[in-house]
């Protein structure tokens, strides 16, 4: 029996063009994580099972935790999602560490998924959180962060658009409209939940095991097919229920004075599956039909730190994910060309002779910082353009047998071929040629 070469089930080998591209989205992560003055943290790959009972919801633990007893009998997970790694590591230091806290981190996730577009075994995950920030300004900031990181890719309002909802008004419609609390008001939420992803059919099937009373379902059925924030306050007005004081209405003011409110729209299916959101929440989707992935997940959640015994501190962040990512951009074609490597200059000569005098002017060029790739055999005169430009090289360097004694090199930027003869130790004048 051979072994077979593919990866394990919904994991990815990333060979070097797939590195690159992952690369660089990781390096527009890190640079908007700077811009905003975010550290960068880090957390182990095993996490014990009750950090994610304790808040991430059935879902996660029943169907996709990869999970096992460890030779000590400690019942561990591969960590699905960093949210409860964040808190615990917060749990320890808040008390020592000024506030707000930002931090940042794209760790790996395991999840049991079937694998299909947009959803994989293992994804790669943004997760920009901020700790201990007043009210709605946590929020504010972190909805920007991610404007912030789909514009470095040049996406616009034109591409993808933020779907916004506020779990406290949703807590209250279930509870003062629905007359629901508890079991009821979980899997209504559920529901809601899954309200794009299931066919209407099922959906009202699933409504119908609910047993509401036909006042409470109709409410229900209303309350989504709200589509503005301006007919959810008239809708809670209807039902007599403050328009007041929640997050949402207050961070509608700050967006718009911001200008980012155009990215933005109310969606009241949006609730998010994790259980530990209390206030805003909200995903980002791409706005081509094609590809309706949830490219991002976040939202508040003020009571996590609670499970370590500390008082609550409000938290808000978000995971972005490499895969739902890297669609969006090959979607609306937002990618650079990443299919090949780049190299300043690709040295090579058809001598013996030649090789450890381009082995030297490598070395110095390096160390000048620019990337040289020497050919490590001598090469045939035919052979150097094809093989240079395969390699990603911008320059090529060739050593001609003739020109060993005299020292000159031959350097050609292969674009438009523009050429000169240059003193092989005259690195000055091949720095300066090579800009
Ligand atoms: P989430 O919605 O489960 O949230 O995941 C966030 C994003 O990660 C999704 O929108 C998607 O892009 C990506 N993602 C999730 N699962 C997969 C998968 N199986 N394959 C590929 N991509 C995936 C969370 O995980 C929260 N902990 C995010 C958060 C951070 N909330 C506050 N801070």
């Amino acid at each position: 029996m051979s072994l077979s070469k593919k990866p394990y089930k919904g994991t990815r080998d990333f060979f070097p063009e797939d590195k690159r591209i992952r690369d660089y989205l990781f390096q527009k992560m890190k640079e908007t994580a700077d811009l905003y003055a975010y550290e960068s943290y880090d957390g182990p790959l095993l996490e014990e099972v009750e950090l994610y009972k304790a808040k991430s919801g059935e879902e996660l633990i029943n169907d996709q935790i990869y999970s096992f007893h460890d030779r000590g009998e400690r019942f561990v997970a591969i960590r699905p999602e960093m949210t409860p790694t964040v808190a615990r590591m917060v749990a320890q230091v808040h008390k020592e560490v000024s506030k707000p806290i930002r931090w940042f981190s794209i760790p790996n996730l395991y999840r049991y998924e079937r694998p299909q577009r947009g959803r994989l075994r293992e994804h790669w995950q943004f997760n920009v959180d901020i700790f201990g920030a007043p009210e709605t300004m946590g929020e504010l900031e972190i909805l920007q962060i991610a404007v912030s990181l789909m514009e470095s890719f040049g996406a616009t309002s034109e591409h993808f658009e933020i779907l916004i909802n506020d779990r406290e008004i949703v807590d209250l419609i279930f509870n003062k409209v629905l007359k629901s609390e508890g079991d009821l008001s979980l899997k209504l939420y559920k529901l809601v939940d899954r309200y794009k992803k299931l066919s209407r059919e099922k959906f009202n099937e699933q409504l119908e095991q609910l047993n509401l009373s036909v006042e409470s379902k109709d409410a229900f059925l209303t309350y989504l097919s709200l589509s503005s924030i301006d007919e959810l306050k008239k809708f809670l007005e209807s039902n007599k229920l403050e328009t007041e004081g929640f997050s949402l209405f207050k961070l509608g003011e700050h967006l718009e004075k911001l200008h980012i409110d155009e990215f933005v729209k109310y969606d009241p299916s949006i609730v998010r599956g994790l259980d530990y959101y209390t206030g805003i929440v909200f995903e980002i989707f791409d706005k081509n039909p094609e590809n309706r992935r949830a490219i991002c997940g976040g939202g508040s959640y003020a009571n996590i730190l609670k499970i370590f015994n500390e008082n609550p501190m409000p938290g808000v962040g978000f995971g972005l994910g490499d895969v739902t990512l890297r669609d969006f951009l090959t979607t609306h074609s937002l990618l650079p060309d990443l299919s090949k490597p780049v190299t300043k200059i690709f040295l090579s000569t058809q001598d013996e002779k030649g090789l450890p005098y381009i082995l030297k002017l490598a070395k110095d060029l390096r160390k000048e910082g620019i990337s040289v790739q020497t050919h490590l055999e001598t090469l045939k005169m035919n052979k150097v353009f094809n093989l240079a430009e395969k390699k990603g090289a911008e320059f090529v360097g060739i050593l001609g047998t003739n020109e060993i004694e005299s020292g000159v090199i031959q350097i050609k930027k292969l674009s438009d071929k523009n050429q000169k003869d240059i003193l092989i130790s005259n690195i000055e004048e091949i720095k300066g040629f090579l800009k």
